[in-house]
């Protein structure tokens, strides 16, 4: 897809990995909506960086656990910056669920936030894009999916369900848009990593390191630009570490 002058929503992209994608795709000619929920003035702040860029810019607010926010804030990207030509589900929360414990509000709230927010995104744009006939649906993962943390089950499950949803969508809103996801290894050191963790997870990996942020966003922005007959499928960015 020609990049220049499309427009992409990223969700969570006031901080961390979602505003490394906002960056990287505003460098890379488009125009940025930037969600956030709490993080308004990092979002602003990045808005503000980007429109030096000379690309259109727009900070807007939703909690993905309200499907009413979610709509408002569709319609108001729609006024304000025209149809969205990607979407890219990042925002999601990493939260303990131990064996010792079911907390069912616990559960509800990583399914809201990591699976039916970007399914209410996906589905609502999704259709959109079908209709304009054409547009790219990118899903951020984790490849704990694949390998669970023990102590956070809710999440690493919610992330399988996003991967079952990436070949659903993928089926569903074809020929005209195109689904797929990105699933990084560790960025940031989980709190619970002990050094020994920490140590042998980066000899385990062939690459030798975690990944960075602009791994993640560069394997974003191939998947845009780049990758013009890859549908539904799901790139470990992880330096070989599932291997
Ligand atoms: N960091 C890693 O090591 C790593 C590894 C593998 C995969 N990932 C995945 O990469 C993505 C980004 O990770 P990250 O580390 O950059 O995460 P992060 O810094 O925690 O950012 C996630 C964003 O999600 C947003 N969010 C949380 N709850 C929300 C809600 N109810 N409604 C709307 N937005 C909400 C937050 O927005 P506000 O700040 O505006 O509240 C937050 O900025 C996630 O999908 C994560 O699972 C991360």
């Amino acid at each position: 897809m020609e990049l220049a002058n499309k427009r992409a929503l990223i969700t969570g992209a006031g901080q961390g990995l979602g505003r490394a994608i906002a960056q990287r795709l505003a460098g890379a000619g488009m125009d940025i909506a930037l969600h956030y929920r709490d993080s308004a003035e990092k979002a602003q702040q990045t808005a503000q960086q980007i429109k030096q860029l000379s690309r259109r810019s727009l900070a807007v607010q939703a909690d993905l656990c309200e499907p009413e926010q979610i709509e408002i804030m569709l319609e108001k990207v729609r006024s304000e910056l025209g149809p969205i030509d990607a979407l890219i589900n990042n925002a999601a929360i990493f939260v303990p669920t131990p064996l010792e414990e079911f907390d069912a509000a616990v559960w509800k709230q990583i399914f809201e936030v990591n699976v039916f927010g970007p399914a209410a995104l996906s589905q609502s744009l999704g259709k959109q894009m079908k209709v304009r006939g054409a547009g790219k649906i990118i899903n951020i993962l984790d490849v704990a999916a694949q390998r669970p943390f023990a102590s956070h089950a809710g999440y690493c499950a919610s992330k399988a369900a996003l991967a079952s949803l990436t070949k659903n969508w993928a089926k569903a809103l074809a020929p005209q848009v195109q689904v797929n996801a990105v699933a990084p290894g560790i960025i940031d050191w989980p709190d619970f990593f002990s050094d020994a963790q920490r140590r042998s997870y980066v000899q385990q990996t062939p690459l030798g390191r975690l990944a960075a942020y602009d791994d993640v966003a560069g394997t974003v922005l191939f998947l845009l630009k780049e990758a013009s007959f890859i549908t539904g499928q799901i790139i470990n960015v992880d330096g070989g570490r599932t291997l």
